[in-house]
């Protein structure tokens, strides 16, 4: 049977992860696991996070996946690392591949960050950051009201543009040109970040780079699925499905129309 990638997260944000992930490697089989009905982690302190993480991680590691997917900022922020040790598949988090991103954009230096309170207590971005371009000037913003919008899928419309334009107001001015979206949420409220940031800031949303990383770390492992397969994808989530599946189904869309999909409740 087709080993399949694990990718998880406290909610939907981790499907903005899968969405690159399909597009850029189709034939590979995804085990997605929402914790929904424990979101938002953001919130939460750094050792309630790490223990669930754990906890998601056990269960999914009977799958026998080839690799696990860390799609969550505040998660990779407190248990990559801990997470290393527990398994011997290679674990992958978002946070690298989003600061990589960055640096390759900005052009005058100047990066913005926003993220949950707990990925922007961590300093995880600013590590990140700083490792590979010791220069950068950076300026990190909580954004803690957008993930539970996110949540009740809420993407557009005046709520919508209103909580943005509140939560992003203390970097409107701030001379940036790019702007990490350090939740894997946030790519969901896109165009109203876009709106209210302004053409001259570039959105950087660590989906494209983290699949990146993904498709080479399998090509060096030599596991990248083979082009015939066929995946059967497997959705689960901790919490209420009925919501769950309509925001996955509108949000990957053709991919996943008329395939087979296996939704569960774990
Ligand atoms: C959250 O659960 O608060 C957001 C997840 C993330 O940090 O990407």
């Amino acid at each position: 049977m087709q080993q399949a990638i694990a990718i998880l997260d406290s909610g939907v944000g981790g499907l903005t992860v899968v969405k690159e992930v399909m597009r850029q490697l189709p034939q590979e089989k995804i085990i997605y696991f929402g914790d929904t009905a424990r979101a938002p982690y953001g919130p939460r302190n750094a050792e309630e996070v790490k223990l669930f993480t754990t906890q998601i991680v056990e269960y999914l590691i009977h799958f026998n996946p080839k690799m696990i997917v860390i799609a969550c900022n505040t998660a990779t922020a407190v248990a990559l690392e801990h997470i290393r040790t527990l398994v011997s598949v290679p674990v992958i988090g978002v946070i690298t591949p989003g600061a990589r991103a960055a640096i390759k954009t900005t052009r005058s230096g100047k990066v913005g960050v926003i993220g949950t309170e707990g990925t922007i207590r961590s300093g995880a971005y600013e590590k990140a950051l700083r490792m590979i371009s010791p220069q950068l000037e950076i300026e990190s913003l909580a954004c803690p009201d957008l993930v539970t919008i996110v949540e009740n899928g809420i993407f557009s419309g005046d709520r919508a543009h209103n909580i943005v334009e509140r939560s992003l107001q203390p970097l409107v001015d701030c001379p940036i040109d790019c702007l990490i979206l350090g939740c894997t949420h946030y790519p969901f409220l896109i165009d109203e970040i876009s709106d209210v940031m302004g053409p001259n800031v570039a959105l950087i949303s660590s989906a494209e780079e983290t699949a990146r990383e993904i498709s080479t770390v399998l090509y060096h492992n030599n596991a990248l699925a083979s082009s015939n397969s066929e995946p059967v994808h497997h959705f689960f989530c901790s919490g209420e499905p009925v919501i769950f599946k309509k925001i996955t189904e509108a949000w990957l869309k053709d991919h996943i129309y008329g395939k087979p999909v296996v939704w569960q409740v774990p």
